[in-house]
């Protein structure tokens, strides 16, 4: 058994929702394209009611606010408290958008029947994914969309994978253990096949997958700056020694500085961009 739901409500009620937070505007930049793919793909109308599921510090949640426009709503989940600080925040004097505390496994979810439930990377943490997206099903309408976006493989992700393979076997440092393919977080949902199944059992019909790919493009000293703030580097730095501190950041550095190309840093990413029908 790998991380149960209690365990990961408990990490981003603690270190990685207040890292999330504090890092929230920056979050987004990196995050935005991503996120209008599925947006793209969920093509909600005005007047829609949405249900955004672990939606973090809130910003997809105002934009689909926005295109829903006033005759419809907005309702974000998220099970971080820090998280949704930031969200209540950004969202003071919107109408159209309320925000609950509630684990999106298992809660009654308050609004349902939504016509559309939508997520940015917010989906992939459940222990129970079958479960999950079973009660999510239950909370949308019998023609309601699900359109959300998650990480392809890490082998797929250097803009993941360089900081932290940079820092393996430096004394000082305690790394994670390398996540298995299915255990909840970032890239449970790699294997295409899975979500298909997943979705699946949670009553999903018409499950699609479409690939994203791009890359980061980013200044170096930048880069190394972000990957000491956020993210599975940073956390495991947070205690280091700061002479340990220093030789990992110089070892950063010369990972994403074989990065180079005119300058820059160039790190790929890969997403699915996944669609279904309930
Ligand atoms: C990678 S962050 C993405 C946040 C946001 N969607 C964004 O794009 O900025 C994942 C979010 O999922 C939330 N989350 C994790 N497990 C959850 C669960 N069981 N129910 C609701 N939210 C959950 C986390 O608290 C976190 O805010």
């Amino acid at each position: 058994m790998g991380v149960t739901n209690e365990q990961m409500i408990a990490f981003w009620n603690g270190p990685g929702g207040e890292a999330w937070a504090t890092n929230a505007d920056a979050q987004d930049r990196e995050l935005q394209e991503l996120g209008d793919a599925a947006l793209g793909a969920l093509a909600v109308a005005s007047g829609a009611s949405v249900l955004d599921v672990g939606c973090g510090a809130g910003t997809t949640t105002l934009t689909l606010a926005g295109r829903v426009g006033a005759g419809g709503r907005v309702v974000g989940v998220d099970v971080s408290a820090p998280v949704l600080a930031v969200a209540r925040r950004r969202a003071a004097g919107v109408a159209n958008v309320t925000f609950v505390q509630a684990d999106a496994q298992t809660a009654a979810l308050p609004g349902a029947p939504f016509d559309a439930v939508y997520s940015r990377f917010g989906l992939m943490f459940f222990d129970q994914p079958e479960a999950a997206f079973a009660n999510l099903h239950r909370a949308t309408a019998p023609s309601g969309r699900l359109a959300f976006v998650c990480w392809q493989a890490t082998t797929a992700n250097p803009w993941y994978d360089a900081p932290i393979t940079a820092l393996r076997g430096l004394p000082g440092v305690d790394l994670p253990p390398p996540l298995a393919p299915e255990e909840p977080g970032p890239f449970a949902f790699a294997d295409p096949d899975r979500v298909a199944q997943i979705l699946g059992a949670g009553g999903w019909q018409r499950t699609e997958l479409q690939e994203y790919t791009d890359e980061i493009v980013d200044d170096l000293d930048r880069r190394v700056e972000f990957s000491l703030r956020q993210g599975p580097a940073a956390r495991a730095l947070a205690g280091a020694a700061p002479e340990v501190r220093e030789v990992a950041a110089t070892r950063m550095r010369d990972a994403l500085a074989a990065r180079l190309i005119d300058g820059r840093v160039r790190l790929a990413r890969a997403a699915w961009i996944v669609t279904a029908q309930a």
